[in-house]
């Protein structure tokens, strides 16, 4: 059996000691408080948030923490220790400098965020803050570690610096800020389901978040009580071209948005041939084929999206894993979201018995889920360890997913 690489997973209260320390360490005293929020995972549902579509993920057990204080200055200091990252790494940036575009970089996604909070007026007192952040939320592997560092972020500055909206109403506005920060500073052109998960999610359950209607309601998700387990492999393959592919997909959906809006109307009112008549009247659909598929994974997706969450429901597994595989089929023929490491990760889950497989996130790289009976938890692990050491790809890293709580203050 191929040897298995699993992430690291520390316990909330080594995190707490860990962003305290290194907290300490930099600015010389004790943190107000330690915030925390988890990467999450898609179980089906790619690609829709930004086409007013459903999506079913859960927030996972691993988390970014953020240990906080306020300044009375304009600055926000970071100090990081990023998975995979060995030596602390440090940023000193102004408010001040801080907009649409700037920083386009990892610093955008926390900075952005406070940015947009005081854009907003969520903030009582709009200053600076010292940050030491920690994480086990693995980097570049399409499980949101940018809406991890945004969420915490986002929830730290309101309690430090004071919220001046009532509670109810600061998580919108929190997730509005998060998603303000990747689309406008960072200029990632992302559509929600990231934030919004981090921040909502609950142990035992995964979220059916509409977009179209901007609701979410929790849907009971415990696949260890049913003797099953939902297995990431993180291909470890580098994200290629992420933001200029994932900009055009979104882009040519737009453009389509933009028809149907015309007409009060949305992908949920028609089949893909009504859309194509549609669009056929416009000059901007000149590849027919190009505008099927990707038209088509819209419509399709947001459907298979509702039977999934029946099937949940019900706790229709096997059902439930074909429509994970069918997803994925659908993201690599229709969208085109999917590299070899993906297909060869979800292939070999499949051959090793998976009820299901399928890239999730964004793709163009990052993790695939297979879910398989608890006790081929293991075995599965090896088998796409092995599969991609015989194509010659990188070594993947493996983790246990399990629905677990959102965005929170820890200490
Ligand atoms: C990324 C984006 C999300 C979503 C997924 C694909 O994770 O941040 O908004 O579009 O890709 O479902």
């Amino acid at each position: 059996m191929a040897i298995t690489h699993w992430a690291t997973t520390r316990t909330e209260e080594q995190l707490v000691s860990d962003a305290k320390k290194l907290f300490t360490a930099t600015y010389d005293e004790e943190p107000t408080g330690v915030w925390a929020a988890p990467g999450r995972v898609n179980l089906i549902g790619d690609h829709v948030d930004y086409a007013e579509g459903i999506c079913l993920p859960f927030a996972l057990e691993q988390l970014t923490a953020v240990a906080a204080s306020g300044r009375n200055d304009n600055l926000v200091n970071i100090v990081t220790i990023m998975p995979g990252q060995e030596e602390p790494r440090t940023l000193s940036i102004s408010l001040d400098e801080v907009g649409k575009g700037n920083p386009a970089t990892w610093a955008g996604y926390i900075v952005g965020v406070i940015w947009a909070l005081n854009s907003a007026n969520a903030l009582v007192c709009k200053t600076g803050l010292d940050l030491a952040v920690v994480s086990d939320v693995p980097v570049g592997s399409g499980l949101s570690s940018s809406a991890a560092l945004e969420c915490s972020t986002a929830l730290a500055a309101v309690e430090v610096k004071g919220a001046s909206f009532k509670k109810m109403a600061m998580y919108p506005v929190m997730v509005e800020a998060t998603m303000r920060a990747e689309n406008d500073v960072v200029g990632a052109s992302t559509g929600g389901l990231d934030q919004r998960t981090s921040f909502y999610g609950k142990p035992n359950q995964a979220l059916e978040i509409d977009f179209l209607y901007d609701e979410f309601s929790f849907v009971p998700c415990n696949f260890d009580d049913h003797g099953l387990a939902l297995l990431i492999a993180d291909t470890n393959a580098p994200h290629r071209l992420i933001d200029g592919q994932y900009g055009s997909r979104r882009g040519l959906i737009d453009e389509v948005t933009a028809v149907l809006r015309k007409e009060d109307s949305t992908f949920r009112d028609y089949k893909v041939d009504q859309i194509l008549e549609k669009l056929a009247k416009t000059p901007e659909c000149s590849d027919h084929d190009l505008y099927r598929r990707r038209v088509g994974h819209i419509i399709n997706e947001t459907r298979r999206t509702q039977q999934a969450v029946t099937l949940l429901r019900e706790g229709d597994f096997t059902k439930f894993g074909k429509l994970m595989t069918e997803s994925h089929v659908s993201l690599r023929d229709d969208y085109e979201v999917v590299t070899p490491e993906l297909d060869g990760a979800v292939n070999a889950a499949l051959s090793a018995g998976a009820l299901g497989a399928r890239m999730t996130g964004g793709g163009f790289g990052g993790s695939i889920i297979a879910l398989v009976k608890k006790e081929d938890l293991e075995s599965t692990a090896a088998a796409i360890a092995e599969a991609a050491e015989t194509r010659g790809f990188a070594e993947p890293t493996f983790l246990h997913a399990k629905p677990s709580e959102g965005a929170r203050r820890l200490v």
